[in-house]
């Protein structure tokens, strides 16, 4: 049976993919909590939970010697943008310094592994304003999280090139779905949006508050269609070396994202406005044809996800 890394695995990008996988492969996860929750992972002899840091190198080397993975999913990171301008060097640790020594761990122990996948994002195309971007768009990353994926990314490529380390690497867009934890002010929008209606509409007075004026758009990928393209980089033979966009070809402004809210659940979120972020990019969607070209087929459109979203979440 193939065995799988899935770094940052508890969280919610990677324990959805955990759950997927391991219905079928011997999945292994790591985690350190600091987002991700154990429970959100389903209880399965072919899934094997081991708390702690990427960033230790005592551990990730016992780990890497010792599973002699088929393929790793590299997910762990500080996710949120906001968080690294406030924390650049912690930051920096995970988003950066972890993913260099994995490449060095797998290129030293793992001469067999069939792909490492590593999440970089969107971020690090940052304020350049041609729309929609393609992966070879000009790169302008604008704080120290885009800085880190897109100096993760070079590297991960890099290490394919030189030392024959089969990598390839993806850019999310803005993901959401069931599992992402709302519980820090720098959660994805989504998930702090759903939390706030679901306390709303249960008497509890938390307004939602939007940094800047509500114009800012993103382009918001379902976490179903997001684990089938992991999936199908990982294993497809043309997409080694290469890094792919993964969103939905659309943008959505957060203003636009509420009214579609309020019509699905036939209510009115009470709204705040707070200044815009630093660091933050008014206006982002993918192109996505380098994606299809290797068989990429989405599920989801923005109101599709959301209702399925929706229907989970307000049960
Ligand atoms: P998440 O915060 O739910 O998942 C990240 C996981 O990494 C968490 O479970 C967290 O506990 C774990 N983690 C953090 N530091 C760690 C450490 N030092 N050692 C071990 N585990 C650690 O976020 P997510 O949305 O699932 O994001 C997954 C990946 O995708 C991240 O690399 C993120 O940067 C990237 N990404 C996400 C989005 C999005 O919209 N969600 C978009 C672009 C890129
Ligand atoms: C998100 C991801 C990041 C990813 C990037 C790719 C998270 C936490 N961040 O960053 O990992 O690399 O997409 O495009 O998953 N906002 C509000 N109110 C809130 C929260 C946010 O108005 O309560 C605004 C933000 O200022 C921003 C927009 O909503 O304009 C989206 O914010 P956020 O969900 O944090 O996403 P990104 O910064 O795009």
């Amino acid at each position: 049976m193939e065995t799988i890394l899935i770094t940052g695995g508890a969280g919610f990008i990677g324990s959805t993919l955990a759950n997927r996988l391991s219905k079928t492969k011997r999945v292994v996860v790591i985690d350190d909590l600091s987002m991700g929750k154990k429970s959100n992972l389903n209880n399965s002899d072919t899934l094997t939970f081991i708390e702690g840091s990427v960033t230790n190198l005592e551990l990730m080397e016992t780990i890497i010697k010792k599973y002699q993975f088929d393929y790793v999913y590299h997910l762990a990171a500080v996710a949120s943008v906001a968080d690294s301008v406030d924390r650049p060097v912690e930051t920096h640790q995970v988003n950066f310094e972890s993913t260099f020594l994995l490449l060095e761990l797998i290129k030293k122990y793992v001469p067999t592994l069939k792909r490492l996948v590593f999440a970089s994002s969107a971020a690090v195309y940052g304020d350049e304003p041609t729309l929609p971007k393609q992966e070879e768009s000009v790169i302008r990353p604008l704080t120290p999280y885009a800085i880190d994926k897109f100096a993760g990314e070079k590297y991960v490529l890099a290490y394919n090139n030189l030392y024959n380390v089969p990598t390839s690497a993806v850019r999310f867009f803005n993901v959401y779905g069931p599992n992402q934890n709302p519980n820090s002010p720098y959660s994805g929008v989504i998930s702090i949006l759903v939390d706030r209606y679901k306390k709303q509409m249960a008497g509890q007075n938390e307004v939602f508050n939007i940094f800047g004026d509500g114009t800012q758009s993103r382009d918001f990928v379902y976490i179903e269609d997001v684990v089938d393209a992991l999936i199908l980089v990982a294993t497809s033979p043309i997409s080694r070396g290469e890094v792919y966009n993964v969103g939905t070809s659309t943008g959505t402004s957060l203003s636009q994202l509420i009214d579609m809210t309020n019509d699905i659940l036939g209510t009115k979120l009470a709204i705040s406005y707070a200044e815009g972020r630093s660091g933050d990019i008014p206006y982002s969607y993918a192109n996505i044809d380098k994606l299809i070209s290797i068989g990429y087929k989405s599920q989801y459109s923005v109101k599709e996800g959301l209702t399925e979203y929706l229907e989970k979440a307000m049960k």
